[in-house]
């Protein structure tokens, strides 16, 4: 299963991900919230995907059904033509937020996950091979304290990277990060899914990085989520922000959101 970090890999290990007729609700207690209707999305190995939609909408809790930690109320998702069921390491989510421990050092932060499955010794030497792919080759013994909020998120790629996983939820990775580190981040985003190959979806709030890095951008609407526009970005990579095309696209995308065309 180890993939050499050093050989590129293109599309090595992925997954195609079917996200059948999903439905989905929170029960409130003295009512069920809808979140998601009726969501139809299927990505292909290697493929990423684009989530775009309202705050509030459902992104995340369809982020968290692929993941495995929850079953949909109606609809099924399926790994490779099997049914999800529980959450698994071929399948991991990156949030917002680093959500790193304090007390370990970026080694044992990124350790945690093959520590946890008894595979530490066999594959611990993964840890310097992603640590390289995010570019902190000199920060394994650093604490998250010490660490900058783009490092911190470099960490939480790290660590989902060193799992060799198929499929990469990403929910806002950049979210929290100034524009500039943002830019830079989904540069190195890009860069490794190229490398690396695993299929994703990313949610964003930021048209602009969808189109920069998708192969295709879906907009949902208000909650409950149902798909209310797909675009394919035909565009090889790498992008230009000020690509005649993409700037078309762009404003679509915000009409599509209910974002006046002219901002
Ligand atoms: N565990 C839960 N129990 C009850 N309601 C929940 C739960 N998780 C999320 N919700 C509700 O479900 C709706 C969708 O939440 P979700 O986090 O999926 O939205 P989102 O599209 O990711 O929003 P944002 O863009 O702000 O991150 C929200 O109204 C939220 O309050
Ligand atoms: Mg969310």
């Amino acid at each position: 299963m180890a993939l050499a970090f050093d050989q590129p890999a293109p599309h090595g290990r992925s997954l195609t991900l079917d996200i059948d007729r999903v439905s989905h609700a929170y029960d409130l207690g003295d009512r069920l919230l809808p979140v998601l209707d009726n969501v139809t999305i299927s990505a292909k190995p290697g493929e990423l995907v684009a989530l775009l939609g309202p705050s509030g909408c459902g992104k995340s809790t369809l982020l968290r059904l692929a993941a495995g930690l929850e079953q949909p109320l109606k609809g099924e998702l399926r790994e490779d033509g099997v049914a999800i069921a529980r959450p698994d390491p071929d399948r991991i989510l990156v949030f917002q937020e680093a959500t790193l421990f304090p007390w370990l050092t970026v080694r044992r932060n990124i350790a945690t996950g093959l520590d946890a499955r008894g595979l530490l010794k066999q594959e611990g030497h993964r840890i310097d091979e992603v640590l390289k792919l995010v570019k902190l080759e000199g920060f394994a013994d650093a604490y998250p304290h010490q660490l900058s909020g783009g490092m911190a998120q470099r960490v939480a790629i790290a660590r989902a990277l060193v799992n060799d996983p198929k499929l990469l939820l990403l929910d806002e990775p950049f979210g929290k990060l100034d524009s500039l580190t943002r830019l830079k981040m989904q540069n190195e985003l890009l860069q490794l899914w190229q490398d690396v190959g695993f299929t994703a979806l990313l949610v964003t709030h930021d048209v602009e990085e969808a189109l920069l890095l998708a192969d295709r951008v879906i907009v949902f609407s208000d909650r409950p989520a149902r798909i209310v526009a797909e675009v394919v970005v035909g565009k090889p990579h790498p992008r230009r922000r000020d690509d005649a095309e993409l700037i078309g696209l762009r404003q679509n995308l915000l009409e599509q959101l209910g974002v006046a065309h002219d901002v």
